[in-house]
């Protein structure tokens, strides 16, 4: 049983196969922090493994008892006011204006599955038996609010989920000031925490620091969950590498403006939280209201950031990515973004198109410009009808053509702005996020539609729904280019203003919950401006999201080796764009960049029509080698061998392997060129110590130990002997 209570020492033994989260009924009867970690075997009580005792300068809960002290407890949902000074779980303001609170343990109950979290995305089981739910319910008399908190045990699977609930029984209303999603205390401080940091065109770069005592954090206050900082912390051990040691992940399942933060105290305990951001926030609880926080995967391992980031992948690929597409082969696209910007016409659409259809390739996208009086990104935004000027047969007629190639098509969107040179502005300049009688800010010339009013939602699923019923479209690019300011709405009081960016999020879900509904075989890929909501929430309705603007092969290795550290290679949309690169004007050559979009979901971003035979023989082979790969490729275990991060940073290298172990593909990427290198040598991971593996374009055969203890000298085989700036080599290893 994963889930274990105690009743005579009220301590609940969350297990899953490699972990133990251990907690207890403290005697004020709030919950108290026992463990987490490495698996252990079940006994009565883990409480005498940890010993309080008295400590000077605190202040204790009972009068004469001068241990109990929630200053020197570690605490499983905590709150401030009542002798712990760190920063807390929760506050709850109340009509008096207290923020003093009693949450005492009620009951809980134990059950098989997982239930749905209301309006949020969420980890789900397809049977019950593949996770186990404790909620235990927490009371306090005083305000007649009650907490549920609820812990799922993904047993094998090796994560455990967390969220929280807060229900207002009483007839007074409150206000949530803070309400994390979890929080975990740690009994050490001799961690580095990891996280994924960066801007636009530089997403999830990965970064370290060591932990010091006070506050550390990351957070978002710019309306998603956005490119500066990505939803999910790791405390990691100083020693702890790739495949070994100690590492705590926490990945918020949420796409709007979160925290994560880690606050060592005076003992050099450790308080990890992550939940949505308290600054600006405040969420009114009237009575009979309630309030449900979003989820928290956490997950443990004692193999280092690769084991971790493996769970993550298939826990997020499997069960919380959805829908028809969540395991089947990602079709290989063009996208004409790149190709032609804003200026397109049909007939330039269609060649675009049989050029590519002829090189391989099976879904056109035809991305920003096709609607309104879109030549610039000055308009029209909002306004989801054909521009005819450009498309004179219209969209669906295109997609008809585009079908008679025998291609799938797909269409961009960004259903939550609107320009204001538009007839949806003109006619509806209030739906737009603002605050009257100020300035509301532009962000590349567009505003924010309120999607935290049900009338915009479903002005903009009427529009975006009709020109999904009319054309045989089989994918959408879901776009959205800029962060919220200004944040307020017409619609909510005073009193509920703070809740706007919130309610915004949960409007963005809620259209994405009808539109994947009604178009259960459309492919939906997010977006936002690049990687900037490339985030947990996101992946639930879209199982694909398209990972930087940034498309440079060089850029992109560290930005997808960041992105990995949490999200499935099947997730992250990698295209082959044209040289000199537009983001940065890097010249690599078609080799290298695809053999970096390789690792990822596999497309083209370029102008077809303009390659020589060569290129289009080198375009063709590596669609043929994607197609021929791309389950293994999105589907595969991943494991990252060299880092881009690390002090030199000029090699990355990582691959991916078959569940069954019988084949794999290696990457390996060198950024600069050297003089008189030496001898560059691959330790290959995760293959059959005992299997013997072909290796493409090498005349010989290794067993896995040898691949993995003694590695395979690259320079012997290498076909380029003095490899250039920019090179990069891939194998497909295949069992005898
Ligand atoms: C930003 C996206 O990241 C690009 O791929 C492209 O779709 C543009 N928006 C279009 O405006």
């Amino acid at each position: 049983m994963p889930i274990l209570y105690n009743d005579a020492t009220r301590e609940f033994h969350l297990q899953t196969d490699k972990t133990s989260y251990i907690f207890n009924i403290l005697k004020n009867e709030q919950l108290g922090q026992l463990y987490y970690g490495k698996k252990l075997r079940h006994r009565d009580s883990f409480e005498r493994l940890f010993h309080i005792e008295e400590m000077p300068n605190t202040a204790c809960v009972y009068e004469g008892d001068l241990v109990f002290s929630l200053d020197i407890l570690k605490q499983e949902y905590p709150v401030y006011g009542t002798t712990d000074f760190r920063e807390p779980a929760y506050q709850v303001l109340q009509q008096s204006g207290s923020r003093i609170t009693n949450f005492v343990y009620q009951h809980h109950i134990i059950q098989q599955g997982k239930n749905k979290l209301a309006g949020l995305p969420a980890t789900y089981v397809e049977h019950d038996e593949e996770a186990t739910t404790l909620e235990i319910s927490l009371y306090d008399e005083e305000i007649d609010v009650e907490i549920q908190l609820s812990y799922s045990v993904f047993e094998q699977l090796n994560a455990i989920t967390r969220s929280a609930r807060f229900i207002n029984h009483g007839r007074e209303e409150v206000n949530l000031t803070r309400a994390m999603s979890a929080s975990i205390d740690l009994p050490d401080a001799d961690f580095e925490m990891v996280h994924l940091s960066g801007a636009w065109a530089r997403e999830r770069h990965m970064k370290n620091r060591k932990l010091v005592p006070g506050l550390q954090s990351i957070s978002s206050t710019r309306g998603t969950s956005s490119a500066q900082q990505n939803p999910f912390l790791a405390l990691k051990r100083p020693s702890t590498t790739e495949h070994h040691g100690d590492v705590y992940g926490v990945s918020l399942v949420y796409s709007g403006n979160f925290l994560a933060q880690v606050e060592v105290d005076h003992y050099d305990v450790t308080r990890l939280m992550i939940g949505i951001n308290p600054f600006d926030f405040n969420w009114l609880l009237e009575s009979g209201e309630s309030f449900q926080t979003p989820e928290v995967v956490m997950v443990y391992s004692a193999e280092g950031l690769n084991d971790m980031s493996q769970t993550y992948h298939k826990l997020y690929r499997s069960r919380l990515a959805r829908g028809t597409w969540r395991d089947r082969e990602r079709p290989v696209l063009i996208n004409n973004w790149e190709a032609t910007y804003f200026d397109f016409d049909e007939k330039k659409i269609l060649e675009l198109a049989k050029s590519s259809k002829e090189l391989g390739v099976e879904l056109f996208v035809l991305d920003d410009g096709w609607f309104g009086k879109r030549d610039a990104d000055t308009t029209s935004l909002g306004d989801w009808f054909e521009d005819k000027r450009k498309l004179p047969n219209g969209i669906s007629q295109l997609a008809k053509n585009i079908a008679d190639l025998g291609m799938k098509f797909g269409l961009w969107f960004e259903p939550e702005m609107v320009s204001e040179v538009s007839e949806l502005y003109k006619t509806h300049p209030d739906w737009i996020i603002h605050v009257p009688n100020r300035n509301s800010s532009h962000g590349r010339n567009q505003l924010v539609l309120d999607f935290s009013r049900q009338e915009v939602v479903d002005y903009i699923h009427g529009l975006v729904a009709g020109v999904l019923r009319d054309a045989p479209i089989s994918y959408v690019k879901w776009d959205m280019n800029r962060y919220m300011t200004e944040i307020g709405s017409l619609e909510l009081p005073a009193n509920r203003q703070r809740e706007v960016a919130h309610r915004y999020i949960l409007g963005v879900y809620s259209l994405y919950e009808r539109l994947t509904s009604e178009f259960p075989d459309v492919l939906f890929e997010s977006c936002a401006g690049g990687g900037s909501r490339f985030d947990p929430g996101m992946l639930h309705y879209a199982p694909q999201g398209w990972t930087s603007d940034d498309t440079d092969a060089v850029e992109r290795l560290k930005i997808q080796y960041g992105t990995s550290m949490v999200y499935p290679l099947s997730s992250m949309g990698a295209h082959v764009s044209a040289v000199p690169n537009h983001q940065v004007g890097r010249i690599t050559s078609l080799k290298t960049r695809a053999e970096v979009a390789y690792f990822g979901a596999f497309g083209y971003e370029l102008d077809v029509t303009k390659m020589d035979d060569e290129e289009k023989a080198i375009v063709t082979a590596q669609i043929a080698f994607y197609k021929e790969n791309r389950s293994l490729i999105q589907q595969g275990q991943f494991y990252r061998l060299a880092s881009p991060f690390a002090d030199d940073g000029n090699v990355t290298s990582w691959m991916v392997v078959s569940d069954d172990q019988s084949e794999a593909i290696f990457g390996y990427y060198q950024v600069l060129a050297k003089p008189n290198p030496g001898y560059a040598r691959a330790f290959f991971k995760g293959l059959h110590p005992e299997f013997e593996y072909v290796i493409d374009g090498i005349d010989d055969t290794f067993y896995g130990d040898e691949l993995m203890e003694a590695g395979l000298q690259l320079n012997r085989y290498r076909q380029d002997k003095h490899p250039s700036d920019f090179s990069s080599i891939v194998y497909k290893l295949t069992r005898v």
